[in-house]
């Protein structure tokens, strides 16, 4: 039986420009695809949303650290590499208790889900039952997600308490979790792998070699860090003589629908070549406030062609929300533009403004994944998120002066779980607020 949705549709086609569909319904297959959008006039809806609410597309967080959900909102006082070694890579060593992992996996996917991520790009730790489980935890609580188990392997970039014990063990152990997850029931197909080689710090040649050509023997997604600090950058050129994106790109890792992190110093020739194998970047604007000592090229990325999500990073960037970081990818762009001490200006035109930081959050997230998402037209996917407006609501509404657009950017910037009252992912209604 087909369900239907009825309400105010506003979302991003294209960046910068919002689409209002007022009043619209949309009638969603068993498969919870949307088989038609159309004013509601004469449509007899199940579900009717008051004229408080406001449909939008579900977001797509393309980049986060399950196991640093316990430290989201912390220890963000130190450099990347100081940051990992001391807090980091100790919380994540802990994902060895199968138990700990999942009660961390039934805390954050439904907070996430809460929060409106109907899908999300995971790294999970270097353990197989935990990744296992945050695979479980993903189909049990409705997210639709990408997931890979982290290979780091490198005696120098890693301690040898968390660590792989060789480059076979990471080429083998990352097989396992693929075939793994690929075996389990997931009736509504929300799950896939991802290849994760944490980065090039972390990995060692033979393992990326490893990675690249499992890649391209199973077709499975990759997903890395890229570019991200002065100090990782610059470790690539000493070690490998070349940046990372020519580096991955030389160990088969640059691929189609490859999700690299951050990227805040790529070349314009890198951007060139990610462009050129169909990869893009999660942009996690928050996340490079503390680590990245440079602003990612958002506006230059775009207008270049290149595939960029939104990413939160977390916890290296210290919300659960991306309605926080369309907001930072907004604020960064303009300190960007105008400048950061007087008398020396920015680079112009760099700023993006709100429609095109969540166009970031969920058609830009989608093409980079390649999944039909992000948009609440026929042929995609029914994920999507109701937001209360209005009285009552964190966003109040002006009715002699807010039109759609001021309505619009006060809801990215004003939204938080608590004027969220309905989350579909492929169809099904997964808040537990308003069941259908
Ligand atoms: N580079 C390698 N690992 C990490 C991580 O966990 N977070 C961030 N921000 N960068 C990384
Ligand atoms: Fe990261």
């Amino acid at each position: 039986m087909p369900t239907t949705v009825s309400g105010t549709i506003l979302q991003t086609p294209e960046p910068g420009i919002l689409q209002v569909l007022e009043d619209h319904v949309v009638t969603i297959d068993d498969e919870g695809v949307i088989a038609s959008v159309v004013p509601r006039a004469g449509v007899v809806a199940d579900r009717i949303h008051d004229t408080n609410e406001v449909l939008i597309p579900g977001l797509i967080d393309t980049h986060v650290h399950a196991p640093q959900w316990p430290q989201l909102g912390t220890a963000l006082d130190l450099p990347l590499d100081q940051w990992l070694n001391d807090h980091t890579f100790p919380l994540e060593a802990r994902f060895s208790d199968l138990a700990f992992a999942e009660s961390v996996w039934a805390s954050m996917v439904p907070s996430l889900l809460r929060n409106g991520t109907t899908a999300a790009v995971y790294f999970a730790s270097i353990h197989e039952p935990a990744t296992i489980a945050l695979v479980e935890a993903c189909i049990e609580f409705g997210q639709r997600a990408f997931i890979g188990r982290v290979v780091m392997d490198h005696p120098d970039g890693t301690p040898e308490w968390y660590r792989d014990p060789s480059p076979s063990e990471s080429v083998d152990a990352t097989l396992r979790s693929v075939e793994a997850l690929r075996s389990m029931s997931d009736p509504l197909h929300l799950v896939q792998p991802m290849i994760t080689p944490r980065f090039i710090p972390a990995c060692s040649d033979a393992a990326m070699e490893g990675m690249g050509e499992l890649a391209a023997a199973t077709g499975v997604l990759v997903q890395t860090h890229c570019s991200e600090g002065d100090w990782e950058h610059g470790y690539v050129l000493e070690r490998h003589g070349c940046t990372d994106s020519e580096s991955l790109d030389r160990f088969g890792l640059v691929r189609p629908h490859t999700v690299l992190a951050h990227g805040t110093h790529l070349t314009g020739a890198d951007r060139k070549l990610l462009i050129s194998k169909g990869a893009g970047v999660a942009h996690c604007p928050l996340s490079n406030s503390y680590f990245s000592n440079a602003v990612f090229r958002a506006r230059a990325s775009l207008d270049s062609g290149l595939r960029v999500g939104l990413g939160s990073d977390i916890a290296g960037g210290p919300s659960a929300s991306l309605f926080v970081q369309c907001q930072q990818a907004v604020t960064s762009s303009r300190m960007l533009e105008d400048g950061l001490v007087p008398g020396v200006s920015g680079i112009k035109h760099s700023r993006i403004d709100i429609p095109t930081a969540f166009w970031t959050a969920t058609v830009g997230g989608a093409d980079l994944l390649g999944i039909p998402a992000g948009l609440l037209e026929p042929g995609r996917v029914f994920d999507a998120v109701t937001l209360r407006i209005g009285e009552g609501s964190t966003v109040d509404v002006w009715d002699d002066f807010d039109d759609w657009d001021r309505t619009f950017e006060k809801l990215v910037r004003r939204s938080n779980p608590s004027n969220i009252s309905n989350v579909w992912v492929q169809g099904k209604c997964v808040t537990n607020q308003d069941p259908t």
